[in-house]
Order: C-alpha cells, then sequence, then structure tokens
C-alpha cells in the first residue's frame, strides 16, 4: 500500500488529502488534517488526452505509438485516445485490430482507439467494430479523409458515438442529426466564438465538446486546422470552459520538421496541455472549477457515459499526475519527448511541471523518465 499525503485539484481550488492506494485502485481518500503537505505539488485526479494522433504505420518517422504513449506520460496523461487518419487509415476491420494490437504490444500508457468513417465501404465496416468513437472529418486535413456530406446521416443512423471535425456548417448538421437519432456527438476542437455561441445554444445530453490549449491561449499565424483564432474567440472559448465546452484536450498532432516548414497542420501538445492549463488557474486566467471540470469531471463524465471504467474514486483505478507549481520555466520542444520537437508554446512561460504519472496504482512516469511499470492496457468497460 502506498499513502500520499498532497493537495488535490478541486473544483473550489487545491485541497490538502490524505490518499490510500492499494492494488492498482484507490483505498481511501481522506481530509489531511493537521498534516504537513507540500504547498508546490498538486495532485491531478485522472488526466486523459482524449484527442492525439500517435501516427506509426507508415508515418512512424513522425510519431509512433510507443514515443507518443511517452510522451503522453511526460505530459501527466494517463490514457490517450488515438485518431484514426493514419497512413493507412484505420478504416477497415482488419487495420483496427492491427492499430489495437500495435497498441497494446507498444503503448506505455493507457488507450482507446478510434475509427475513420469518410467512404461507403469505411462505413460499411463500421457496424462490425467496437472503437471509442467512429471519427468523422468534414473539413481539411492532414489525410485526405472528408466524408461526403450527403453520407453523414447514414453514420449517424448507426447509433455509435461520434467525433467530429469539421466547418461550421458541418457541426451544425450534425448537431441535427445527433438530435434526430439520439447518436452521442463529440465536437472535436472548437475554435470560435460562433460556435460556441451555437453550441450554447443547441447542446443536449449526447452532445459533448472540447477546446484545445492552443486555441484558449494563443493567436497569430501557426500551420493548424481549425487555425488559431481571434483575440474575441479565445475569450468567448476561455468563457465557456467548464460549462458549454466539456473536455481539454490537446490534438496532438506531431509532424517531421521539414513537413512542418512546408506547411502541414498540427503542432506537439499532449506535453504542454497540464503544463499551460495548470498555470492559467494559477494566474487566475481560468478558475478552480473550470480547471476541474475541463481536465477531470468532463472526460470523466464522458468516458463513464459511453460504458468505461474511468475517474478517481474511491474503489476505481488509481490514476493521478503530480504537477510541481511555483517554478518559472518555458517551454522548450527540445525537452519533448514526442519524436516530433515542434509548438507554438515555444518559449511560452509555465509555471507548473508534470513530475509524477500514476496509472492504476503505480508510478509509470517519474524522476524524468518512464518506469519500468509502465505498460499500457486498453481502457476497460465496467
Ligand atoms: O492541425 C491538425 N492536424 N488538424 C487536423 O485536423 C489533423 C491534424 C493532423 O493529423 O495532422
Ligand atoms: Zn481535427
Ligand atoms: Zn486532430
Amino acid at each position: 500500500m502506498e499513502e500520499l499525503n498532497i493537495n488535490i485539484a478541486t473544483a473550489h481550488g487545491p485541497c490538502p488529502v490524505r490518499i490510500a492506494v492499494a492494488g492498482g485502485a484507490v483505498s481511501s481518500i481522506s481530509y489531511a488534517d493537521g498534516v504537513h503537505v507540500d504547498p508546490h505539488r498538486l495532485l491531478v485526479p485522472s488526466p486523459v488526452d482524449i484527442h492525439v494522433h500517435l501516427r506509426d504505420f507508415e508515418q512512424a518517422h513522425k510519431e509512433t505509438v510507443a514515443t507518443g504513449s511517452r510522451a503522453a506520460l511526460a505530459g501527466g496523461m494517463c490514457a490517450v485516445a488515438d485518431m484514426p487518419n493514419t497512413v493507412p487509415p484505420v478504416s477497415d476491420r482488419e487495420t483496427f485490430y492491427r492499430r489495437t494490437e500495435l497498441f497494446s504490444r507498444e503503448a506505455v500508457c493507457d488507450y482507446l482507439v478510434n475509427f475513420c468513417v469518410y467512404d461507403e465501404y469505411s462505413l460499411s465496416q463500421a457496424a462490425s467494430v467496437d472503437p471509442f468513437f467512429l471519427k468523422v472529418y468534414l473539413s481539411d486535413t492532414t489525410g485526405s479523409y472528408t466524408l461526403p456530406m450527403e453520407l453523414l446521416e447514414r453514420v449517424f443512423m448507426l447509433g455509435k458515438p461520434i467525433a467530429l471535425h469539421a466547418h461550421f456548417e458541418g457541426m451544425k448538421e450534425a448537431v441535427r442529426l445527433s438530435h434526430k437519432y439520439g447518436t452521442r456527438l463529440h465536437v472535436c476542437h472548437v475554435s470560435t466564438k460562433e460556435e460556441v455561441a451555437f453550441l450554447a445554444e443547441h447542446k443536449t445530453g449526447t452532445i459533448t465538446c472540447e477546446a484545445t490549449p492552443h486555441h484558449l491561449f494563443l493567436s497569430g499565424d501557426y500551420d493548424v486546422k481549425p487555425p488559431l483564432g481571434t483575440d474575441e474567440d479565445r475569450a468567448a472559448l476561455l468563457r465557456a470552459l467548464g460549462t458549454t465546452i466539456d473536455i481539454v484536450a490537446s490534438d496532438h498532432a506531431p509532424h517531421t520538421e521539414k513537413d512542418k516548414r512546408n506547411g502541414a497542420y498540427g503542432l506537439v501538445g499532449v506535453e504542454t496541455l497540464l503544463p499551460v492549463m495548470v498555470t492559467a488557474m494559477l494566474r487566475g486566467e481560468l478558475s478552480f472549477e473550470a480547471f476541474y471540470r475541463t481536465v477531470y469531471a468532463g472526460p470523466k463524465a464522458l468516458l463513464r457515459a459511453m460504458g468505461y471504467d474511468f475517474g478517481f474514486d474511491v474503489g476505481r483505478r488509481a490514476d493521478f499526475a503530480i504537477v510541481e507549481t511555483g517554478l518559472r520555466d518555458a517551454v522548450n520542444p527540445a525537452r519533448f519527448f514526442s519524436k516530433a520537437k515542434h509548438s507554438p508554446f515555444e518559449g511560452y512561460e509555465v509555471e507548473a511541471r508534470v513530475v509524477e504519472t500514476w496509472v492504476r496504482g503505480r508510478p509509470f512516469f517519474k524522476d524524468g523518465g518512464i518506469t519500468r511499470h509502465a505498460k499500457g492496457e486498453q481502457v476497460a468497460r465496467s
């Protein structure tokens, strides 16, 4: 059994607790009365990045499941959900099982695998796989996997949860279809004030959405889809965090330096999500509650609603990151565990860094390195 006396992130701010971990699970949590806790260490429960592109297959030069999952642990993430716009895409049964098998062999953090629907054939295959989400691209992305609009309704008719990458018009149509069929819809990387306003009005219990740290905190030119917005867009996203916006996810999308120079979309995000979000909370750029809801409660509620055993509670899997605070540091891509070393956050000042990541009751990342315990599993259904 392990015992930790530590501040835990709650909706009202850091709270000192005594946590006991045994047999991979949280065995008790109690208020740590009169016990000294380090004011510069914060436990973040069950961090999960539900939007990462770990590449591999024919793009192993950009990232592999091994390097990307190590980056996830170094970023404090206990689990990740992998996007299927790979080469070849995860859009048929055989490739889906090949992808799952690759993760079971190579991943050092826990994982969920998505499936891409972009044509008649992948639509026909989707009925017989059990992915986290069916991913639908309605607008331009890395790879040419855009679904023709006329097939969208048939994807919703399958009744399987859908994650969506779309322009505003496509998103509106997907929301309409989610209402019509009751199909779960997760809207990826909301980035404009118009999208936020629309979702605030039309979101129902089966619809969730996410925002990325880069859309929340950065503006200007960087090759990423959707593009970085205006200061007004950012303000609208920040205001909606924890209410309309359920989840913060990184959209970790590594590329080679050469591909970036040639305009490839995407950034290395899984290692900066927590330091950037914790920093914003400490600086008061977002409330404790917004942090708690979008980094912990939102992802947990989504995974539980989808039938997964996830979230930090007594009797459940002990997943957490420990973040050191009270420091001044700047994001330095040269230090990334990811194979790719590019980030629009380069030089961004942070006041937090991940020092430990525990998965199912064991430290998988500690003292600056991946530990011998680190072995990923698919997040189980409860
Ligand atoms: O910037 C992006 N990169 N947006 C996407 O939609 C895809 C991603 C990638 O896979 O490179
Ligand atoms: Zn996308
Ligand atoms: Zn993406």
